[in-house]
């Protein structure tokens, strides 16, 4: 069955393979959104089925408690655990610093708030999010519906301000409806190309009245594993200053190879 995964998807299975034995047994845990987390929350849950592992899950969207409920992962909300042990998430583009660009899947809001209430925050990725420089992949900035057109607005202003390189912002769209998040938002999708200062663009968009939140995650991620199509993952962790490569064995269980989530 494995055989049958693009080194796409083997390479975010591994990742997430890996970063689930940072998993101990009582822990609370924020559960990330999108493919490379979906595999987590599918390891996590044959671990549950069939080691008895206990843990409480604190899903990052929807989407993402929707799969833990299916895969038998015991969920709670935020308000009932209130800190968490560790966060396993993806993310759409990391830097050296381990630094983030998130919210390519539109739940940047959740996301951010389960991973600034754990006491760590694990990445979970394939090579192709590693950047020198952020900004490649448009960032995405969460606005109120009221009056979002006049929040574009002063976000394009403000972007005459810092150290990018593009000025594009693009209301994300699901086929001929705007995007709708989890809390009833919109996207608006920042085309910058290079963010010479993430920090000081993440304070000023978080000034404009009708911004939410934005997709930058600065000093939030404690580590990251990447995954590689050929099942070699490397650990990188921040804190520890410390980079380790190891092997990671695909196992053949017909389950976790099936409908591979997003
Ligand atoms: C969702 C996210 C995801 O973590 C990010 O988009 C990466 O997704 P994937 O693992 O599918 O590449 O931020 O809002």
């Amino acid at each position: 069955m494995t055989a049958e995964l693009s080194p796409v998807d083997m390479a975010k299975y591994v990742a997430a393979k890996r970063a689930a034995e940072f998993v101990e047994p009582g822990m609370r845990l924020g559960l990330g959104t999108g493919s490379t987390a979906a595999w987590l929350v599918k390891i996590l849950g044959e671990k549950v089925r069939g080691e008895g592992l206990q843990i409480t899950g604190v899903p990052t969207s929807s989407r993402t408690a929707a799969l833990a409920r299916e895969q038998g992962v015991p969920i709670a909300t935020l308000e009932e655990l209130k800190w968490l042990d560790l966060t396993i998430d993806g993310a759409d583009e990391f830097d050296p610093k381990l630094n983030l660009i998130k919210g390519g899947g539109g739940a940047l809001l959740q996301e951010k708030i389960v991973a600034a209430a754990s006491d760590r925050m694990v990445v979970i990725t394939d090579t192709s999010k590693e950047v020198e420089t952020l900004g490649a992949f448009p960032l995405p900035v969460e606005v109120i519906p009221f009056g979002w057109e006049t929040t574009r607005a002063l976000i394009e202003e403000t972007l005459g301000t810092v150290d990018v390189d593009g000025r594009d912002v693009v209301l994300r769209m699901a086929g001929d409806a705007p995007f709708v998040t989890d809390e009833g938002n919109r996207i608006l999708d920042l085309h910058l190309k290079r963010i010479g200062d993430p920090r000081q663009l993440s304070l000023a968009l978080n000034q404009i009245p009708g911004v939410v939140e934005n997709g930058l995650f600065i000093d939030i991620c404690d580590a990251v594993v990447i995954g590689h199509g050929d099942g070699m993952v490397e650990l990188r962790d921040i804190q520890a200053g410390t980079v380790v490569q190891e092997q990671v064995e695909a196992e053949d269980h017909e389950n976790l190879f099936t409908d591979i989530a997003d």
